[in-house]
This record gives C-alpha cells, structure tokens and sequence, in this order.
C-alpha cells in the first residue's frame, strides 16, 4: 500500500492551492489568523514530509532539526529571511519560493507608495476626513513634489527592481541603479544607468529599495546615507523593514533630511502603535501588501503548491532558491 506524504501548511491559501496539495498528499491547515507558534511548528513537522510556509514562520536550524522527515519546504513569498536555507541545503532539502509571479503586483505598490509619498496624498487624505478642508482651493497648499522627469534611483536591480524601473519610465524618469550584480544588458534595454550608492543617494529624487534583507543589507540606509540624500527626495521601501534604520529614519523625516517616505514594509511589523513614524505627516505606510492583489496571490498559491508537491516527489522545484541541494544529494 503506498503511504501518502504529510504536509503542514501553516495558513490558509487559496482552495485552488489546496485542491492540488491534496491530490498528493494528506495535509493539516493551520486554521488560525495568528502563526502556528514555534513550539507547535516544531511539532507538526515532527512527522511530516513537506511544509508549506509564509514570511511569519522562522524555519531556522531547532525547526529542521525536528523533522527528520522533511523532504521540502516551498515558502508562499520571494523573500527567504525567515529561513535557514543553508541549514536546509545540508539537510539535502530544497526550499521553494515564489519569484516572478509577484513583481509586478509589487512595484504598482512601490509606485502607488512613491506617487502618495510625493503627492501628499494619504497626508491629504487623513485632513479631508478630519473635517478640515473648509476652504475649496488655495494657491499655497497641499504642493508637494513632481514625479515626471525626475531621477528614480533603484536600489537592487532584481525582478521588482525592475518593474519598478519600467514604471518609472512611463513618468519619462530618469533611471539610475545600484546592485549586487551590474546588468549591461538591461541598461541597454531600459536605458538605465549603473552608478555607485553614493552617486544614486545624491542624485536620485526618489530611491527605492528592492534587495532582500541579509546581513550585508539590514540598515543598508542609516544616518550617513539619508544625510546624502537630497532635502527633496523620498525613501521607498517594499523591500524589507530592518532593510532601513527606522530610528534615523523617523528623525530624517522629522528634521527635513528628506522629504518623505513610502513604505510598504516596517521594522518591526506590524508597526507599534507608539512608533514614532506614525506621529509624522511625511510617511505614508502600507501594510506589507506588495503582493496582495488577487491575481498576484493566486498565483504565488499556485506557485507554491507546485513546489511542494514536487519536492514530496522528489523532482526538481519549478523554483528553487537552493539548486545546488541536488548537487549535494548527487555526490
Ligand atoms: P531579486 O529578483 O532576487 O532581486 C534582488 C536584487 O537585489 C538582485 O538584483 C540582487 O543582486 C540585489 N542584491 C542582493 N544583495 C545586494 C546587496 N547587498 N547590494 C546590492 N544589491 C543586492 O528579488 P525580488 O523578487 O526583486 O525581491 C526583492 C525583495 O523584495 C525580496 O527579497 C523581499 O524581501 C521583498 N519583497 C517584498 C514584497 C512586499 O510585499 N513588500 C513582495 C515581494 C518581495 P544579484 O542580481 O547579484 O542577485
Ligand atoms: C513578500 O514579502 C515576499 O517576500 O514575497
């Protein structure tokens, strides 16, 4: 008789996701709005054989240590912070991820959060629903800063990092970017320019960050970088919170640094009620739903459910963010 994998999915995903998982599996759904807390992650992978996660599960070495049966883990997100994917590559299991199918989705917020940010538009907002628009029009108010034909500088020139250039080229911005990796190929494409940080930080009107968080990026922007930016500028961030010092931030934004700030993402999250980014009129902050549309969700489930299902059956992930497992397992 053959015996069914076990899986744990630590949220409720799109049914279509589960419908799938199911057809290979027998599956546990966490049914709570609150993640599973460690202590009862450890123990629904005791027996397990895949495990489907989301950025609010820490799948860290004490986690794979007690599931000796864990074939795969597919993370419902693009970012990997919350995972041991090293400690999971030693273990000869592969990580899925959801990269691609959720760029877009992503950058139209990158880009709603700087057009808000730049245009006062939550700051203006909050006012009208406060009762204060007593006067119709005044040529004095409410002005803000121009997005067209301004320099958008990209930090992290990845996938989102890419949607958000392309966006910025619809608004006949110039582009500018730093990253890891320099890519001629879409300088030549886009037309973007390659410079170094302290080039983009002086010269770009809006800077937007796209790289995950490492440790090589956690407070990549702090005082000395938001003191380089020009006193006009906005702070996009839909990458991750600690991507950005959020103390030096709030006092950029209080003592005029910078202009304003967008972001999608916050450190921690969800933000504390006393933080005092809140306190400011030049933030607009969502939250974390860059990839929360529709479409976009349904996809990353689908994305998802597909890894699972192949890791469980031993076949290469459709994406996988450590390939180099099935070299290990091959030696
Ligand atoms: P990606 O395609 O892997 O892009 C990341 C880019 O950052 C790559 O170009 C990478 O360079 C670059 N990079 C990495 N470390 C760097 C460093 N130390 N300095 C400069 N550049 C560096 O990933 P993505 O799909 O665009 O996603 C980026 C991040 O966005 C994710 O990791 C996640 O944290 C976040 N995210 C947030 C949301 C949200 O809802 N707000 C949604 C999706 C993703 P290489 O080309 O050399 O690798
Ligand atoms: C969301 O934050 C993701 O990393 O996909």
């Amino acid at each position: 008789m053959n015996v069914r994998p076990r899986v744990f999915v630590t949220r409720e995903i799109m049914q279509e996701a589960l419908d799938l998982i199911d057809q290979h599996a027998d599956m546990e759904v966490w049914p709570d709005e609150e993640p599973p807390s460690p202590q009862i992650l450890r123990e629904k992978v005791a027996n397990a054989e895949g495990l489907l996660t989301n950025i609010m599960d820490r799948v860290d070495a004490q986690l794979l240590e007690s599931a000796p049966r864990l074939k795969v883990v597919s993370q419902l997100a693009v970012g990997l912070d919350n995972v041991d994917v090293a400690g999971a590559t030693r273990r000869g299991i592969p990580v899925g991820y959801t990269p691609g199918v959720l760029a877009k989705a992503t950058a139209d917020v990158g880009f709603a959060l700087l057009m808000s940010a730049a245009r006062r538009i939550g700051e203006s907002d909050r006012w009208v629903r406060d009762g204060q628009w007593t006067l119709a029009f005044h040529p004095m108010r409410w002005l803000g800063v121009d997005i067209h034909e301004k320099t958008l500088g990209i930090i992290g020139l990845g996938q989102i990092g890419l949607e958000m250039a392309r966006r910025g080229r619809g608004f006949d911005m110039r582009i500018i970017y730093h990253s890891r990796t320099r890519r001629p190929e879409l300088e030549a494409e886009y037309g973007l320019e390659y410079v170094d940080l302290p080039t983009l930080l002086a010269e770009a009107d809006f800077v937007s960050l796209h790289v995950p968080l490492t440790p090589e990026t956690h407070h990549y922007i702090g005082t000395p970088e938001l003191r380089q930016m020009k006193s006009t500028a906005v702070l996009i961030n839909v990458a991750r919170g600690p991507v950005v010092d959020s103390a030096a931030l709030s006092t950029a934004l209080k003592e005029g640094w910078i202009y304003a700030a967008g972001l999608d993402v916050t450190d921690p999250e969800p933000i504390p009620a006393d933080d005092p980014l809140l306190t400011l009129p030049n933030v607009v902050i969502s939250p974390h739903v860059g990839s929360a549309s529709l479409v976009s969700r349904g996809a990353m489930c689908m994305l998802a459910a597909r890894n699972l299902v192949a890791g469980l059956a031993g076949r290469p992930l459709d994406r996988c963010a450590n390939p180099e497992v099935y070299e290990t397992r091959a030696n």
